[in-house]
């Protein structure tokens, strides 16, 4: 179920998670119960549930499962990011064989949560957590202080919009988060619309794990995200992401015939 829903099942389910996105968070929840990480999952803004129920399906037995929105009380929902639906939610988990009454629901305003509070019913720690709620800059520092309270040993943040110019204010937030708790989080990835965070004595490993697991034509380049080191990924869209994607491009690049066919190549093949 895990494999098929990463690679159409969650087209399914209205909501934002792009395939690629979906397999990197497949990536890092399998290696996680592979290298004896073990944790809650959970989303703080679940829409209709399309990430959430990769989420759900990554837990073990023994672990449980998370979902935090305001889901009614839409009007608490200032940026209009998403409008969550509890019935449509949770038809979307019976649909993919997860039963309703083994996650936890949490109904509210984030920004009325603390990690204190709900760690007794959601913890005692995550390891998978994924931050999609509001998308004000208050409201992404709140949750990413929720998520760092919560991270056990090896846990990853995964945080929505960080380069979307629609939510300018999520970097503003993220930024905050980092100039305010320097050094408790490492970017170690980027996909399609996620930023993949880990405590900076893991990211390195993260890192590792996903120049495995992650298909060559998603790789774009090796750089830095607050003084570490990430790697970017993306879906190639356009004819020219394609061919910049390709393995022989890849290769060509550091070659004086590369450079040479640069120019010739930008002319012909646009975006
Ligand atoms: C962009 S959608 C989430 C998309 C979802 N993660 C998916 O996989 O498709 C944002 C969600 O956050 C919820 N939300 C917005 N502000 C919130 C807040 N302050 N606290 C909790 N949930 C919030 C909305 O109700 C909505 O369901």
């Amino acid at each position: 179920m895990l494999h098929r829903y990463v690679r159409t099942g969650h087209r399914r389910v209205d909501g934002w998670l792009s395939r690629l996105d979906a397999l990197l968070i497949a990536s890092v929840g399998r290696w996680q119960s592979a290298q004896g990480v073990v944790g809650s999952v959970g989303e703080i803004g679940v829409h209709h549930g399309r990430l959430f129920i990769l989420l759900a399906l990554l837990r073990k037995a023994d672990e449980r499962a998370f979902a935090v929105d305001l889901f009614d009380d839409q009007q608490f929902n200032v940026d209009q990011s998403g409008q969550g639906d509890e019935t449509a939610f949770r038809n979307n988990l019976v649909r993919f064989g997860i039963a309703p009454a083994s996650i936890e629901v949490v109904r509210g305003n984030s920004l009325d949560l603390a990690w204190a509070g709900l760690s007794g019913r959601l913890g005692p720690s995550v390891r998978l957590f994924s931050i999609d709620g509001g998308h004000t800059a208050e409201i992404t520092r709140h949750d990413l202080g929720i998520a760092d309270d919560s991270l056990g040993d090896g846990g990853v943040i995964v945080l929505d919009d960080y380069f979307n110019p629609e939510f300018p204010a999520v970097s503003e937030g993220m930024c905050r988060f980092m100039a305010e708790r320097p050094g408790a989080l490492a970017p170690f990835a980027i996909g399609d619309n996620k930023l993949l965070l880990a405590r900076p004595d893991w990211a390195g490993r993260y890192r590792g794990m996903l120049a495995d697991a992650v298909p060559s034509r998603h790789f774009v380049r090796d750089t830095e995200l607050f003084g570490q080191p990430v790697t970017v990924f993306r879906t190639p869209r356009t004819p020219m992401q394609f061919i910049r994607q390709t393995g022989l491009t890849r290769r060509l690049r550091s070659h004086p015939l590369g450079r040479a066919l640069k120019p010739i190549i930008r002319r012909f093949v646009q975006g």
